[in-house]
Formats: C-alpha cells, sequence, structure tokens
C-alpha cells in the first residue's frame, strides 16, 4: 500500500490587500525591483502559475474574486514553488487605483474576461474607456496588455473603447492555446478561435491615485441603545448597507456592521459605540483592517447618526 505524501499549499502568495500599503511598494514585497506584470482574472491559476515558473525574472500579481478559484491557483502555485507571484482577493479596479503608482506594471495579461453578452449588461464589463485609462498610467511607458475573449463582439467593443485611452490596439484570431479551464471549456463547446487584443502603451494617461480618506472618529453625549435604528445610505457611488446590531450592557459597548461600496470595492465594517467616562464614542471595531474609503468615512457619519437619534437633542464633536 503506498502511503499519499501529505501535500501543503502555500499561503506566502496570498496578500491581504486591506494591509498593504498605498501605493505598494513592490520591490518590497518581492525582496528585488525585477519588472512587475499583471494577470487580471486568473480564475484556477493555470496560466499564472506557468508564466512565474517559466520566467524566474519577472514578478507576477494576479487579482481574482472568487475565493474557491483563489485556493484552487494556490495549490497550482504551491506545486510550482515559484516565489515570484503574489495573489489578491480583490476587484482589479480598486486594486489599480488605491496599490499602483503610475508606470509600475510592465504588462497586462487577461484571459477570457466576463463578457457579459446581454446590452443591458455592458455596463458591468470591465475594459471600459475609464479603465482602459486607468491601465494605461499604471503601466510604464512602452508596457502593454493583452485580452483575449471567447466573444467576438466584446472584442469590437473593445475596440471601440480605446480611443483617448492612449493604447495603440492590434486585433488577431488566434487558435487556443493558454489551456486554463475557460478555455478549455470553450473548445469542448467547439470554438476554435478566440480575439486577441493586443494594447500597446502610445502615450501617458493622467490618472490619479486614490489617496486614503481621513477617518473621523466621533464623541457623543448621549446614545440608547434600544431604540437604534439606522437607515441605508446611497449617493455618488458610496452605499452603506446596515446588517447587524449588537449590544452588550455589561461593558456598555455596542457593535453596528454595515457593508460598504465605493466603486467595485465592497468593504464589511465593524463600528463600535462605547461608553467612556459622561460621553460615548463612535469607533471603527479595534483590529479593523480596511481600505480607508469615502464609503467608511460615509459609514461611521451614518452610524453617528443613527446613535444620535436614539436621544433627542444629541450634540457631537469629531476628532
Ligand atoms: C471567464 S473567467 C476566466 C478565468 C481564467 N482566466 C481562465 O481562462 O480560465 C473570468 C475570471 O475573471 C474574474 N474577474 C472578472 N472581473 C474581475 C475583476 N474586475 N477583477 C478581478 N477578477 C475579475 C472572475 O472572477 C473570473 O474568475
Amino acid at each position: 500500500m503506498s502511503l499519499k505524501q501529505p501535500f501543503y499549499i502555500s499561503l506566502k502568495p496570498f496578500l491581504d490587500h486591506q494591509v498593504l500599503p498605498r501605493p505598494t511598494p513592490w520591490p518590497q514585497v518581492f525582496g528585488n525591483d525585477r519588472p512587475v506584470e499583471v494577470e487580471i482574472g486568473f480564475g484556477n491559476g493555470e496560466y499564472l502559475a506557468r508564466l512565474a515558473q517559466e520566467n524566474p525574472l519577472v514578478n507576477y500579481i494576479g487579482f481574482e474574486e472568487y475565493c474557491e478559484r483563489i485556493s484552487r491557483a494556490l495549490r497550482k502555485l504551491s506545486r510550482v514553488a515559484a516565489d515570484n507571484v503574489r495573489v489578491m482577493r480583490l476587484d482589479v479596479r480598486p486594486g489599480f487605483m488605491y496599490l499602483f503608482a503610475p508606470r509600475a506594471i510592465r504588462f497586462i495579461h487577461c484571459l477570457f474576461p466576463p463578457p457579459w453578452p446581454k446590452k443591458s449588461d455592458a455596463k458591468h464589463r470591465l475594459w471600459t474607456r475609464g479603465f482602459l485609462r486607468l491601465a494605461n498610467n499604471r503601466l510604464a511607458d512602452n508596457g502593454a496588455m493583452r485580452i483575449v475573449t471567447d466573444h467576438e463582439p466584446y472584442a469590437e467593443w473593445i475596440e471601440e473603447q480605446v480611443s483617448g485611452s492612449g493604447f495603440d490596439l492590434k486585433r488577431a484570431r488566434i487558435p487556443a492555446r493558454y489551456g486554463t479551464k475557460f478555455e478549455r471549456k470553450w473548445v469542448e463547446g467547439g470554438q476554435k478561435e478566440f480575439d486577441a487584443i493586443v494594447l500597446t502603451k502610445k502615450e501617458h494617461i493622467h490618472v490619479a491615485r486614490k489617496e486614503d480618506s481621513p477617518l473621523n472618529h466621533y464623541t457623543i453625549a448621549q446614545f440608547d441603545p434600544d431604540n437604534f435604528q439606522m437607515e441605508n445610505f446611497s449617493a455618488g457611488g458610496i452605499a452603506v448597507v446596515f446588517k447587524d446590531f449588537l449590544y452588550d450592557p455589561r461593558r456598555q459597548t455596542a457593535q453596528a456592521h454595515v457593508l460598504v461600496y465605493d466603486e467595485h470595492l465592497l468593504q464589511n465594517v465593524r463600528i463600535v459605540i462605547f461608553k467612556s467616562g459622561d460621553e460615548w464614542r463612535v469607533h471603527l471595531a479595534r483590529g479593523s483592517m480596511l481600505m480607508p474609503t469615502p464609503g467608511i468615512a460615509r459609514a461611521l457619519e451614518c452610524v453617528r447618526d443613527a446613535a444620535m437619534k436614539t436621544h433627542k437633542g444629541e450634540g457631537t464633536k469629531g476628532f
């Protein structure tokens, strides 16, 4: 009987974006200043693992949103034991916006981005003119990117987005060559050719990095946890959704759980209201690891306002 060797999945490639410095000093993360390439939507990680293994002198950063796919990718990365790759569970749009300085990336790979084929869903597509401009800014001069899609109308749509984004575009029909899960799926379904779009940076476009928002904590004079009710907030691309409220009378501490959404970034936020002397303080829960966005600042205000409404004639100070 042969005993199965234990197999350990290394978590070393996984980065928690919430604790990374902004913009992230990538040479410090990788321990060297080799060029950085990005794969957007690496799925199960076949291509990312291969790239990292075949090009040890390049540093790779992968963005993916689905946990299960990230876990499969980490397994593949453990098998190739590459030290030159990091992955994040994050939508690439806030990823680029907050974590990358201009010209920080040499090449961007994107295989089979969701095409959102229905006309009414086109607003969900990643490769809008706005995102092309952001990618342009984060790419080095003469940097480039390759997008491969199974959906010809999406390739045509991307061509329409390119003007004003600082790129030269070349488009070609190519056979299957990447061996990823989704490529295999389309090949099994009978598709023989795909659209490959190569965009080469010709002009640098200015897109400022989003700075951290200042987060105020508040003091209120009175608070009655029995009357706490919070309304959801939505305006200007920010949404704050109330999820849950708890109160511990022994500690005189309440906790509101809210979901905060700002421009493709969803964060779970816990805000505490606790007694301090004669007053009550409204703070982020201790140990909160968050990207300090305008939505988080708004969530603190929403919880403060809801806490104040539990008592009439309330006053507040921010600090
Ligand atoms: C159709 S799958 C392709 C996966 C893989 N590239 C392959 O070829 O098998 C598209 C992937 O992109 C990811 N994705 C879509 N939009 C994204 C975004 N804005 N940021 C990061 N990942 C994204 C999805 O989660 C999904 O896993």
